[in-house]
Order: structure tokens, then C-alpha cells, then sequence
């Protein structure tokens, strides 16, 4: 196996809080490669010898960013709808089906080349690990043709055929849900690790959701749930009773609703690139990190409610309006992210995890919030490899 010694970090974010909470940060760094793995950090005049040598010229360097969240696989766009919703028309969930009909037309070529093209532009941004869900199909053939499409990019696909009910069950939503619990599951599940439903007045409510996850669960797939965006109501409870890995959105909670994360464990996912593209307010993180509540943040990329691909991105909006540090934006954005997919291998750079990381052109990591919109990642490694 040959090793890689990167040197002459200004300062190296390792997630590991031995080394100091909250990012056990270290300055005047190394770390070496071995393979696809970290195989060790420390200071740079500690570093041991390896097959080749880079020297980062005093470079920040992160865990690549984790996101947790991201609806990849569809057609079209929908600037027009972007473009009437900043002049005063609300988001609403049915703008799905439009691109719903433009997905079932594509061929399996454009949604690939597609996902390839967000893919592309998320690693160029910094992110080595991104959840893909399926959920703009919505017929037994295309949810398995989209996953089967997600899962040549990652290992984190997600069954969301409980997106919203296909305009063609408008009068039959039971019929729908039985099809999604039913010949959907029955096609999908060797293709997807999750399963998520959106929980919204005009999507699906709590009996549906429940129906459909535990469904999902009992062939194996693990819940995570899209809860409480539009307004308050049974999401996060729903995800919190039934052992949900994630509650993502989290916009308008009350104070059970924050009890019962607290007291889960289950990550609550916040997606601040939707609240700046809809316009609409950010999700209190204060006060969920000050409950104890796990966050993540996820960029939600998708061609309707927020279509930024950026983790830097959502790092700066959840600092500059949602008032978490910039180590606590950038934590979410990692280890955040590693946590709500139950994934122990990415999201820090310690011995053993794997060598999955972004090279800043900065001094350090506080730079994605302080420089917005300035295109700070110089490298991204994954699994060991620049990309
Ligand atoms: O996470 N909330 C539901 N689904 C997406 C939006 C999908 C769309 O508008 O196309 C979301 O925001
Ligand atoms: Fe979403």
C-alpha cells in the first residue's frame, strides 16, 4: 500500500474531540495516507516518513463535508417557479409533480449524466459523502430506475417514494401508499439503505407515514424522516417514536418536539439553502444545540424548493442566519453529517476513517463563513485520491 504525507497544514480539522472539542483542531500539521485510510495525524515535525510528500503551504485542511441530504436523480429545472417566488407566490410541495413529469420522460441517460453533473459540482465544493434520494418517479419503474440510477454514485440511497401522492392517485391516496408499502418496496429495497417519507399537510400525514416506514423497516431499510417544513406538526415526533436515523428540515418546532430529539438521539437534519431560496425563516438552531440535539446540515439540492449544490454555502447561512459558530457550522457539516447516515468512517480525520477530505484555500476553516460565495476549496480527496 503506498502512503501519502500531506505537510505543512496550517491547521488540520480532525473531528476527534480528544484532541480538543469541538473539531479537535490542530495547527502546524500533518497526516498521512496509507491506501484508501488516514493512517496518522499530528504535528508536522512529528510526521513519519512516506512514499510521496505535498506540502499544503500552510492550507487549511477538513474531513470532507458530509450531505445528508440531496434529491438528485430528476429533469428539468424550475427557475421559472424560483423566478415567481421571489416575487411573492409561496413555495408549495405540489411544484414536485411538475418535476415529476419531466423525470418519468427522461431516459436513463440524462437522469445519470444528471446526477454525475450535481455529483461533479458538490466534490468540486468539498463533499465526499452525499445521500441520494429517489422520490421524483413515483411509479414502481421509475423509483427503481432512479435508485438503481443514485446507487452508481454513492451507498447512501434513499427510498422516497412517499415524496408526494402522483397526480394520477389524486383520488386514491390509500391506493398509492399501498403500491409504496407494497410492489415499490418490493422492487427498491436491494437498491436503498433508507427510506424517508415527506410528512407535510399535502403530502403525506402521520398514519400514511407510518405505514410507509415501518413498512421499509421491516425490509431492512432504516427511517429518516422529512419533517415539520412547512409548519409544525407530527414529523419529528413520529421519527423520534419510531427510531428514525434523522429528522430533516425541523423549521417550526415546539418545545416536545426538541425534547424528543434531545432525548433520541435522533439527528435533526437543517437545510438552510431551502429557507434562503424559498424565502422563508431559518430553523432555530440555538435552540436545538442548546437542548443537546445532534445537528446536521445538508444542502437539500434540488431543483425546487433549494437548488445549491454548495456546503460552504449552507456553512455561511447557518452562521450568518442561524447564529451557530462557525465551529459548530462546520462540526454539522461533517461529523453532523456522519452522524444522521450512522456512518463512523467519514466525517473526521482520524487513524483509521477514511481519507476522505477538502484542502482550503485559507488559513482555516472559519474562512467558508467569513469569505460567502468565494470558491475556497482547492482539493477534495476521496477514500485517499484527489478528485
Ligand atoms: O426537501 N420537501 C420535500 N421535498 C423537497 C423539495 C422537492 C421539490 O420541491 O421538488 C425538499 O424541500
Ligand atoms: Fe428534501
Amino acid at each position: 500500500m503506498t502512503s501519502l504525507l500531506l505537510t505543512n497544514i496550517g491547521s488540520l480539522v480532525t473531528n476527534d474531540p480528544a484532541r480538543g472539542e469541538p473539531l479537535g483542531e490542530l495547527r502546524d500539521a500533518a497526516l498521512v495516507v496509507e491506501g484508501s485510510k488516514v493512517a496518522w495525524v499530528g504535528r508536522r515535525q512529528d510526521a513519519p516518513a512516506a512514499d510521496g510528500a505535498v506540502d499544503l503551504g500552510g492550507r487549511a485542511v477538513i474531513p470532507g463535508f458530509v450531505d445528508s441530504h440531496a434529491h438528485l436523480v430528476f429533469a428539468g429545472d424550475r427557475a421559472d417557479e424560483f423566478a415567481a417566488r421571489m416575487t411573492g407566490t409561496p413555495y408549495s410541495a405540489g411544484g414536485i409533480r411538475t418535476t415529476v413529469a419531466a423525470t418519468r420522460q427522461a431516459t436513463d441517460q440524462a437522469l445519470t449524466a444528471n446526477v454525475g453533473r450535481l455529483v461533479t459540482e458538490m466534490r468540486r465544493q468539498g463533499t465526499t459523502t452525499v445521500e441520494i434520494k429517489s422520490g421524483y418517479g413515483l411509479t414502481v419503474a421509475d423509483e427503481a430506475r432512479a435508485l438503481r440510477i443514485a446507487e452508481q454514485f454513492t451507498d447512501e440511497t434513499t427510498y422516497l417514494g412517499a415524496h408526494v401522492v402522483p397526480a394520477e392517485f389524486a383520488d386514491d391516496p390509500a391506493g398509492y401508499v399501498s403500491v409504496v408499502t407494497g410492489p415499490m418496496l418490493d422492487a427498491v429495497a436491494e437498491h436503498a439503505k433508507w427510506i424517508d417519507v415527506f410528512v407535510e399537510r399535502g403530502a403525506f400525514d402521520e398514519d400514511q407515514a407510518r405505514a410507509i416506514l415501518t413498512a421499509g423497516q421491516r425490509k431492512g431499510l432504516v427511517a429518516r424522516v422529512h419533517a415539520n417544513q412547512l409548519g409544525e406538526g407530527p414529523g419529528v415526533q413520529l421519527a423520534c417514536a419510531i427510531g428514525a436515523a434523522a429528522a430533516d428540515h425541523c423549521t417550526y418546532l415546539s418545545d416536545a418536539d426538541i425534547d424528543a430529539l434531545a432525548s433520541t438521539g435522533v439527528v435533526a437534519g437543517l437545510l438552510p439553502a431551502v429557507e434562503f431560496s424559498t424565502r422563508s425563516p431559518y430553523p432555530d438552531a440555538r435552540r436545538l444545540i442548546d437542548a443537546g440535539v445532534t445537528v446536521a446540515l445538508a444542502t437539500d439540492c434540488n431543483p425546487g424548493s433549494g437548488y445549491s449544490s454548495s456546503m460552504p454555502l449552507c456553512i455561511a447561512l447557518a452562521v450568518r442566519e442561524m447564529h451557530m459558530t462557525p465551529a459548530e457550522a462546520l462540526w454539522s457539516a461533517t461529523a453532523g453529517g456522519a452522524a444522521s447516515l450512522r456512518r463512523t468512517d467519514v466525517g473526521r480525520l482520524t487513524p483509521g476513517a477514511r481519507a476522505d477530505l477538502a484542502v482550503l484555500d485559507a488559513a482555516s476553516y472559519i474562512h467558508l463563513a467569513y469569505r460567502p460565495g468565494v470558491p475556497l476549496v482547492s482539493q477534495t480527496f476521496t477514500g485517499g485520491r484527489p478528485v
